[in-house]
């Protein structure tokens, strides 16, 4: 029997196969209970539990997914979000913050952080999962599942996907958790931006066009446009008539293939608020389904406690 912290979620990259299918397949079943004929039997998984949902950055569809995952499974969440009202306003760091909070023995630790925190080093120190929510620029694993989870979803299977990924693929953890989940699942990844938010390396398929890379993609997945991390000023008309996700743009994309983001969305930017309605559009499917798969991961450490 695998122990609980087998359960920890740092980086997808040493993730089996056919740990992520149980995952979805736990996905599944949740998805497929009616509402609320089906709490009394979630909820007994997590009684008496409880889990912290530490996020020292801002974040609204993964903290309140992880929430509502918790009472959906019974588990009561203690919640620490940003530094206002807590020690860190004193000056205590947040690697003892992360140990301070541990010590209250919760059943598992889901953390967002700058890449000041290191998620490893923090892992060896504390007995209970750590499940990354989003860290640095390194990665944001469960996003990627749920992001995968939406792909299987609609096409029975994410394997020969072909994902373009398209804007700020730089300073994206999103991406980066892709490239990694893409080794795994056998999809492939095309890129499209300007050279600025390009990797400096990467081996994927580069689109130096929109058109070619929608006309390729079975999935269309745009980023946010992160203003906050470049120094060079960018014209965001230009840059929407160029990479924007427009209804006229979106005609090079198969009627068959999906849009996605991850949000939160940049009207008008990366994303046009009109294709939102577009019918090949899965962003609010995305935040149904990463309830679900954070659904499925806590459900998978409460499973192990109990053994
Ligand atoms: N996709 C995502 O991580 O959104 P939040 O920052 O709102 O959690």
């Amino acid at each position: 029997m695998p122990s609980r912290k087998s359960q920890t979620l740092i980086q997808l990259k040493n993730t089996r196969t056919e740990a992520i299918s149980e995952l979805f397949s736990i996905a599944d079943s949740y998805g497929a209970l009616p509402g609320i004929e089906s709490k009394k039997d979630l909820t007994m998984l997590g009684r008496g539990k409880t889990g912290a949902l530490l996020f020292f950055e801002a974040s609204t569809r993964t903290r309140m997914s992880f929430e509502t995952a918790c009472a959906r499974l019974g588990v009561h969440a203690l919640r620490l979000d940003g530094k206002s009202g807590t020690s860190l306003e004193k000056g205590e760091s947040l690697e003892d913050t992360v140990l301070n909070v541990a010590a209250m023995k919760p059943a598992f630790l889901v953390i967002r952080s700058s890449d000041e925190l290191d998620f490893e080093k923090m892992s060896q120190q504390v007995p209970m999962p750590i499940i990354n929510a989003g860290w640095g620029l390194r990665g944001h694993p469960t996003q990627a599942l749920l992001d995968a989870y939406t792909m299987r979803k609609n096409f029975q299977k994410c394997e020969g996907q072909k994902v373009l990924i398209v804007g700020d693929i730089r300073h994206s953890r999103v991406a980066a958790s892709h490239f990694e989940l893409a080794k795994i699942l056998g999809y492939e990844i095309g890129l499209c931006a300007p050279a600025e938010f390009l990797p400096e390396q990467t081996t994927a398929k580069v689109f130096s066009n929109l058109q070619d890379g929608l006309s390729w993609a079975t999935v269309a997945m745009t980023l946010r446009v992160q203003l906050e991390r470049h120094t060079s000023s960018i014209s965001l008309t230009s840059y929407r008539e160029t990479y924007g996700f427009t209804s006229e743009n979106l005609k090079a994309l198969s009627l068959g293939a999906l849009i996605m983001h991850p949000g939160p969305i940049n009207h008008g930017t990366e994303l046009d608020s009109e294709v939102l309605r577009d019918p090949r559009c899965r962003v609010l499917d995305q935040v149904s389904n990463g309830v679900l798969i954070r659904q499925a991961l806590i459900h998978k450490i409460c499973e192990q406690e109990m053994a």
